[in-house]
């Protein structure tokens, strides 16, 4: 089967510099959505057919299995899948899909493709409570397809129709050619539409069939920001759905934004208002507190984070407990039962076993050892206005309060280093490590005192 997707529209109700089919639904263009759509289906061929901000779309979406077909002006639905004539296999049939109708299933596609099987021309349909707009699907006495009419060529009595156009369609492909070349562009938008074939192929004596989707939602298109934002509460209930499903608790369903592909184990625990990006996976027992965002990481069984943690592009073993507010920044890589909490920042780093940094922290371009506790207020050094440098922390090391460690250094195991400490030079294993300053105290100091008026 070839696959044809228009999207050479322009969407200028989105009232954007972007093309329409490059618009974010669930953090990934509409396009990349049919496009994967398309795929679960094994196309032989598969063309976009591209014409607004051509360049940026191509960019967005090329792959070694998609082949573009520019359509220079935009002259409607039949001259827009004519473009693609040369790259589609005419052996087998095409499917049309649209660049900004991401949601439909391929279970769907499946149904319609099955039903015009190599020589019908099949049309996806739905009946909508209020059709106004849609392309009309015009029956005989029999219940037959005659035609589709479009809204604004459509007699009162069409418009009364509720069956409408989804614009989803598999037609025969050796045949089309001919079709699309004698299509008219005398009707009320002066385009060449690709409803029109309809009526060609049933007179070739082609079969003309439709399917229905199994959800509205899947057939419904983007044209403004009103629907790209109903779509995505569409896709992200379908998701919450699926996790609920799959025995995730969700705290509220309604309050969950999955923008890739989140894997959970058992008994996985979920506070509202957390959003997951990239590919994310968390182990059995795993429980998130509200507001957290994480994005491409692996978390461990049994562990806790706690609200309004965010975490990219990371690892956190076991029995881990975080947050809240902790942030875990690109290559931080947590060992089992680590605890990191409020206000500390880990990135580029490992920190291992049983470690501890509860309190204000940067953990940066370092190797934590296990058993370690770093106080509160504990900074790595790791930039020296130039270049990047490591701190290697040895396990069973003590660092007190409010330490500076100026890297690269090296502490070795078992050291304990005093509060206020800034530590510049490697330390031996065992040692106590501090700075020798004084504490004075003097008698007699008058705290200034605010003039009164
Ligand atoms: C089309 C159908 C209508 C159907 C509706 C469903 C036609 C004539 N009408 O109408 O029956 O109910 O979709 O949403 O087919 N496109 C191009 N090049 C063009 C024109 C359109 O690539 O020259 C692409 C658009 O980017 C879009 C799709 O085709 O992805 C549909 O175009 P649009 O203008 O939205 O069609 P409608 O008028 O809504
Ligand atoms: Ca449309």
């Amino acid at each position: 089967m070839n696959i044809v997707i228009l999207a050479a529209g322009m969407g200028k109700r989105m009232h954007s510099a972007l093309p329409k089919v490059l618009h974010p639904l669930a953090g990934r263009p509409l396009l990349s959505h049919v496009l994967d759509t398309a795929r679960t289906l094994d196309p032989t061929r598969l063309v976009v057919v591209i014409g607004h901000g051509a360049d940026a779309v191509r960019a967005a979406v090329a792959a070694p299995d998609v082949q573009f077909a520019v359509q220079e002006q935009q002259l409607g639905t039949g001259h827009a899948l004519a473009q693609a004539l040369p790259l589609i296999d005419p052996n087998v049939p095409t499917l049309v899909l649209y660049g900004d109708v991401p949601l439909t299933r391929a279970s769907t596609l499946r149904r319609l493709t099955d039903a015009a099987g190599r020589n019908g021309y099949g049309i996806l349909t739905v009946t909508l409570d209020d059709p106004t707009g849609y392309g009309r699907i015009v029956r005989d006495a029999a219940g037959k397809v005659v035609r589709i009419v479009e809204q604004k060529d459509a007699s009162a009595a069409e418009r009364e129709i509720a069956e409408i156009n989804t614009g989803i369609v598999v037609t025969p492909t050796a045949p089309l050619a001919g079709w699309l070349a004698a299509l008219k562009n005398d009707n009320a938008q002066g385009e060449f539409y690709l409803t029109d074939v309809v009526e060609q192929a049933k007179a070739a004596g082609h079969p003309i069939v439709t399917a229905q989707p199994d959800d509205e939602a899947e057939t419904l298109g983007v044209n403004s920001k009103q629907q790209l934002a109903e779509l995505e509460r569409v896709y992200q209930r379908n998701v919450a759905d699926s996790l609920l499903v799959a025995g995730v608790t969700l705290a509220d369903p309604a309050r969950i934004d999955v923008r890739g592909t989140l894997t959970c184990g058992r008994d996985v625990f979920i506070d509202v208002n957390c959003v997951f990006e990239g590919d994310v996976t968390l182990a059995d027992n795993v429980t998130i507190g509200p507001n957290c965002v994480i994005r491409n990481a692996a978390i461990g069984a049994g562990t806790r984070i706690d609200a309004y943690t965010h975490i990219e592009d990371a690892s956190v073993g076991a029995q881990a407990v975080l947050g809240p507010y902790a942030r875990l920044r690109p290559g931080a890589k947590l060992a089992d039962e680590v605890h990191v909490g409020n206000f500390v920042e880990v990135k580029n780093a490992n920190i291992g076993h049983g470690s501890k940094a509860n309190h204000l922290s940067y953990v940066g371009d370092a190797d934590i050892g296990a058993g370690v506790n770093i106080g509160a207020g504990t900074i790595t050094c790791n930039y020296d206005g130039a270049n990047k440098h490591r701190t290697v922390i040895e396990d069973n090391v003590f660092v007190g309060s409010d330490t500076q460690l100026v890297a690269p250094v090296r502490v070795g195991r078992g050291v304990t280093i005093a509060a206020g400490t800034t530590v510049w030079k490697d330390v031996a294993d065992d040692m106590l490590v501090l700075n020798e300053k004084s504490q004075v105290s003097k008698a007699g100091y008058a705290r200034p005192v605010k003039k009164k008026k």
